[in-house]
């Protein structure tokens, strides 16, 4: 049976006024990703979300970008973003102290809910993995609630591969999880890596990783060719389009259904998504 999403949008009301929080903790990442953690001025959590959620973040005097709440505790949200543009640049200039804006939670979630007891595989490029890893965190919180979990990852190079603690040292040891790392191509930069090599769809096939009688669902995040490759790998080792989910990250202005920057068809990706199955995605490029 396909898995279920929701996709009535954030839960309780989708805030359009920022909130002003401080930024207690950045991880440089990789040398153009940092991770930010936020809390109200109050040192309180800003918002409660969900796996998959998102959360506009800015500057008040600058402007504000939508990135997927990464990582979350009782006290804070984290956010990990790429240096690619205008606002991201600024955000890469925050020191911890710093005031910063935040509007949120926004967007569906991944299902947790009725993927419990399968098998999931998380499949991810660069940039793509903080979306999944919500995901994956999740999974491993609730380590009894899944079936084996597999994570292929690749990255340009040696460098650009994020979390590499969590990749390398922490989640290669969890119980049942089996951790693929690949670079596309060798780096003569880090001659030393002993992993493989190789763009991820055709990786993922060497993995041999099937549908497994519909109990496996796959979750890919990255970008549109590694998005494209691996869902057509997936479909041709047999998964059901509906056992394929992904993020779709059209770009945002408003994050709350009023600006149309998101649309697709007949949706506000800010509203219904970002998170469809493959099967959800092809009646919507009809559905105008
Ligand atoms: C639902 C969603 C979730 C996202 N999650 C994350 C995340 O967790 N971490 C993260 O680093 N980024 C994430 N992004 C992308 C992030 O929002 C953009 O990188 C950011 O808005 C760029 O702003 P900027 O002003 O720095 O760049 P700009 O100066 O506006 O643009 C710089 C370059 O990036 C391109 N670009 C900007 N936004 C997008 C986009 N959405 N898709 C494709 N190309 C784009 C522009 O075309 C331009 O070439 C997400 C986007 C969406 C819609
Ligand atoms: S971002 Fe404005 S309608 Fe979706």
């Amino acid at each position: 049976m396909a898995i279920e999403i929701s996709h009535g949008c954030a839960k309780g009301e989708r805030p359009l006024i920022p909130q002003v929080c401080r930024v207690t903790e950045i991880t440089q990442e990789t040398p153009d990703v940092k991770s930010f953690r936020l809390v109200t001025l109050d040192g309180k959590k800003p918002f409660d979300c969900e796996p998959g959620q998102l959360g506009m973040f800015g500057l008040l005097s600058y402007g504000e970008c939508m990135f997927v709440v990464s990582a979350q505790s009782d006290e804070w949200v984290q956010f990990t973003v790429k240096k690619v543009g205008l606002v991201t640049e600024q955000l890469h200039n925050l020191s911890v102290g710093d005031e910063v804006s935040l509007r949120g939670p926004y967007g569906n979630w991944w299902p947790t809910e009725s993927c419990r007891g399968k098998d999931m595989l998380f499949i991810a490029g660069g940039i793509g993995l903080p979306p999944v890893r919500s995901f994956l965190l999740y999974c491993l919180e609730h380590r009894e609630d899944y079936g084996r979990i597999d994570l292929v990852y690749s990255g340009s190079k040696y460098d650009d591969l994020v979390f590499k603690e969590q990749l390398f040292d922490i989640w290669p040891n969890e119980p049942d999880m089996h951790v693929h790392v690949s670079l596309y191509h060798e780096d003569p930069k880090h001659p030393e890596w002993k992993g493989d090599i190789g763009y991820t769809a055709p990786y993922l096939e060497t993995l041999d990783l099937g549908p497994e009688d519909g109990n496996r669902v796959a979750v890919i995040c990255g970008g549109p060719s590694l998005s494209r490759t691996c869902r057509e790998s997936l479909l041709k080792a047999g998964f059901d389009e509906g056992n394929i989910l992904t993020t779709l990250e059209m770009r945002m202005k408003c994050g709350v259904g009023k600006c149309g920057r998101c649309n697709m068809g007949g949706h506000f990706i800010c509203l219904d998504g970002p998170i469809f199955s493959l099967a959800e995605i092809a009646t919507m490029h009809s559905d105008v």
